[in-house]
């Protein structure tokens, strides 16, 4: 799913006309990005973001992992206490798989680059006027934690969640309506389930790594064009171009 979901991202970005051209000199980043952030790291990355960004970020977690790690999401909208009904939710989650982390860094960096731009750079200056944006860098912090840097054959651990379940094949599948997963065995997945329910997302990208795949529902059956009408079809096809 790696490249379709950033495609996915970059569309996101690029999508929103761009306004005047007047641009403010962005703040330099103080990210260096040389290295993967562990737990703790990440989250006080996070909390920075939310301290230095009140009215446009707030930090909370949907959750814990098996091991009891917080399942933190970054929420990046202008002037979000306001409350602001229609404007379009839009999540992106990382590191599904915890030995997949790229994305785990990528989404950290996208939340430091649009909060960096907004009155800064018009585009992102409205994107986040228009768009309720949020951001989970890890649902998989315990695989994270138990993964082994350099890795790239997936056999050393970490794709899995702490009680060895993959995430990313433990939701219900409403292809196999017997099949019914053990959610007790993965708090990650209902948490995830919980959140989206308790939600209104328009657009969402998960991002994995190590294949090129993009995928756009509903992935998991050859009946995809009795379950997606042909406009939505359209434009899944267009964000993954
Ligand atoms: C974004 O919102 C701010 C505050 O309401 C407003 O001043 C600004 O003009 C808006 N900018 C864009 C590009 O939408
Ligand atoms: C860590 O990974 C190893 C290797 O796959 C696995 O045997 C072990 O159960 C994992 N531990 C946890 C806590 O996930
Ligand atoms: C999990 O992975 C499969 C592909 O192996 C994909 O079809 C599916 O959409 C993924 N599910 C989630 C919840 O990410
Ligand atoms: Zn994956």
């Amino acid at each position: 799913m790696a490249w379709g979901s950033f495609a996915l991202l970059f569309a996101l970005l690029s999508g929103v006309a761009a306004g005047p051209h007047i641009k403010k000199e962005m703040v330099e980043s103080s990210e260096r990005h040389n290295r993967y952030y562990h737990y703790e790291e990440l989250r006080e990355r996070l909390r920075s973001l939310a301290e230095a960004y009140p009215r446009q970020a707030q930090l909370f977690s949907i959750g814990q992992s098996v091991q009891g790690r917080e399942l933190w999401v970054l929420r990046i909208t202008a002037e979000l206490h306001a409350q602001i009904p229609d404007r379009p939710q839009v999540k992106y989650v990382g590191n599904m798989h915890g030995d997949e982390a790229v994305s785990r860094q990528v989404l950290l960096y996208l939340a430091d680059y649009l909060l960096r731009g907004y009155l800064r750079d018009p585009r992102l200056t409205r994107l986040l006027n228009t768009t309720d944006i949020y951001i989970l860098p890890s649902l998989n912090p315990d695989g994270f934690e138990n993964a082994s840097e350099g890795d790239c054959t997936g056999n050393r651990g970490g794709r899995e969640n702490a009680r060895g379940r993959d995430l990313n094949r433990s939701f219900p599948d409403q292809f196999s309506p017997d099949s019914h997963p053990d959610l007790s065995e993965v708090p990650e997945v209902s948490a995830m389930i919980n959140w989206i329910q308790s939600n209104r997302f328009l657009l969402s990208g998960n991002l994995h790594g190590g294949s090129v795949v993009a995928s756009y529902p509903y992935d998991d059956s050859h009946r995809i064009q009795f379950l997606v009408s042909t406009a939505s079809l359209q434009m899944m096809k267009c964000l993954n171009t």
